[in-house]
């Protein structure tokens, strides 16, 4: 009756090629694609416009405050963090090099309530971050349409959080504009409703997570932001520099807080364990190499754009092109909102792909009613949380405020990566003789260091986010022994109805 059981690593280990598992076709360089892929979106393309200006209600409460062009050491402080994250990450996915990441390391290292909660968590990172991103994506989506001068009605392309938190006079004047049906005000974000639906569809039947489909999109995103940094970057006008950091370390912390949402995502290539090859070394090298690769990135785009424009004008969803709009430089913005309409659908596409198979996951194991591993006959889909999670996210993204989907985001996936970090050491102390294909160096600061810079950047976050973070995880301990605790396969030693396998995304 243990809460703290824990899933023996033998059985986590995947089926080998030959027992009919899934082919390992991935190499280093594909998995530093995978990672630029799944990481480069919503936060560089928008919520760096929040970290770097901060965040003020109409009523003049502070919210958060900005980095300024600081912004380039919130980005810095981040890509250390999340090293130190990664390294643990890396030693973890080598040693249990399966799909399932986080959740799956916490199942064998601290115990099964431990997993159920990250497993929870993980929903805010994949389905909740996702809501962001289809907001992310809508506001450049609709700065596209206007460069070819369609004007979509405000109140169909703002959610009613985003119009009741707005300190845009224009977006505001919204509430009272928008049609009324019995007395509410109509205000709904149908490009992002209208993404995630198709989204949801392609991922219905069946579109296979491919290779080379994956690194045509890194090269628009690299492209755009090339063009931007060049185009901006003889454009920069070094008086935007003064002040360099107006809340000092504060403005920085904070700016990090929220612009983590950009670093999201190299964990998540660790789900291709499966299919890499010698994914002993590939794992650790694809992460590395990929989260300083997009931290480089980051520091220069930042850089660049808080020297454009007075950092307070990067209050937008899509600071990027309005940089560029605001230093007269139209063309350069109309080819950055399409490279960013691409760029968010291939992010959007991972998570979306993503949330679906830690359901299933999470259901083989019994923790999640067997309807939730359920494979449909012909798509060999996981059809119907394909279906669930498109339906959530697509109705979080009508209504929702960005920022406020990022903060959850961020405190939930900062709180699994503290816990991933802390399981690498308790696996060295309780199996100490396991073999480990990548060792942490220095395993002890390395750890302690890598949740605690987690848990200090989760304090950069506003109050608000804590007193959800703290309801969604008691939503989910009472989830857990209302249905979890009683049907665990492995405390149990209960049987799930046969499930099917998931077919293998193919490449
Ligand atoms: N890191 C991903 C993004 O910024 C989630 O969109």
């Amino acid at each position: 009756m243990n809460l703290f059981s824990r899933k023996p690593i033998a059985e986590l280990q995947p089926e080998s090629e030959a027992q009919g598992g899934m082919k390992r076709v991935l190499g280093a360089g594909d998995l530093v694609m995978l990672a630029i892929g799944a990481v480069i979106g919503a936060g560089i393309f928008s919520s760096l416009g929040t970290a770097a200006a901060g965040e003020t209600l109409a009523d003049g409460t502070i919210v958060r405050l900005g980095a300024g062009p600081a912004l380039v050491f919130s980005f810095i402080l981040l890509g250390a963090v999340c090293g130190l994250a990664a390294l643990c990450y890396a030693e973890l996915a080598s040693m249990i090099p399966q799909a399932g990441s986080a959740y799956a390391y916490s199942y064998a290292t601290l115990g099964e309530i431990v997993a159920w909660i990250i497993g929870w968590d993980l929903i805010l990172e994949y389905a909740v971050g996702n809501v962001a991103v289809a907001v992310a994506w809508s506001g450049y989506f609709t700065s596209l349409l206007s460069g070819f001068g369609i004007d979509l009605p405000g109140f169909l392309t703002h959610g009613y959080r985003a119009v009741l938190l707005s300190t845009d006079p224009a977006v505001q004047g919204l509430m009272q504009s928008a049609p009324r049906i019995l007395g509410m005000p109509v205000l709904l974000n149908l490009p992002a409703f209208a993404i995630v639906a198709a989204v949801t569809m392609l991922l219905l039947v069946g579109v296979k997570e491919s290779v080379r489909a994956n690194n045509i999109m890194v090269a628009v995103k690299l492209l755009v932001l090339t063009l931007f940094v060049v185009v901006g970057g003889v454009h920069i006008d070094t008086a935007n520099y003064k002040p360099f950091a107006p809340n000092g370390w504060r403005g920085i912390h904070q700016g990090a807080a929220i612009v983590f949402f950009a670093y999201i995502g190299f964990d998540a290539i660790s789900t291709a364990a499966e299919e890499t090859k010698n994914p002993q070394k590939n794992l650790p090298r694809g992460i590395l190499w990929g989260l300083a690769i997009c931290t480089l990135i980051y520091v220069i785009v930042g850089f660049v754009a808080t020297g454009l424009v007075p950092y307070q004008q990067l209050k937008a969803a899509d600071p990027l092109a309005k940089a560029l709009t605001v230093a007269g430089l139209g063309t350069a913005s109309w080819i950055v909102a399409a490279g960013a309409v691409v760029s968010l659908t291939a992010v959007l596409l991972v998570f979306q792909y993503g949330q679906p198979r830690i359901f299933y996951a999470m259901a083989r194991d019994g923790l999640l009613p067997g309807w939730a591993a359920k494979i449909h006959p012909k798509w060999r889909t996981p059809h119907i949380t394909t279906l669930l999670t498109g339906a959530l996210v697509a109705f979080g993204a009508v209504f929702a405020d960005e920022n406020e989907i990022y903060d959850l985001t961020n405190i939930g996936t900062l709180s699994a990566f503290a816990i991933v970090c802390i399981g690498v050491l308790v696996l060295r102390v309780i199996e100490p003789d396991r073999p480990r294909p990548f060792r942490v160096p220095f395993v002890w600061p390395v750890c302690l260091l890598g949740a605690g810079s987690c848990f200090y950047v989760m304090l950069g976050l506003p109050a608000q986010a804590w007193e959800r973070f703290g309801i969604w995880l008691l939503i989910g301990l009472a989830l857990y022994f209302v249905y979890g605790f009683r049907h665990s396969v492995l405390r149990t030693g209960r049987t799930v109805a046969v499930v099917p396998e998931l077919e293998g995304p193919g490449h």
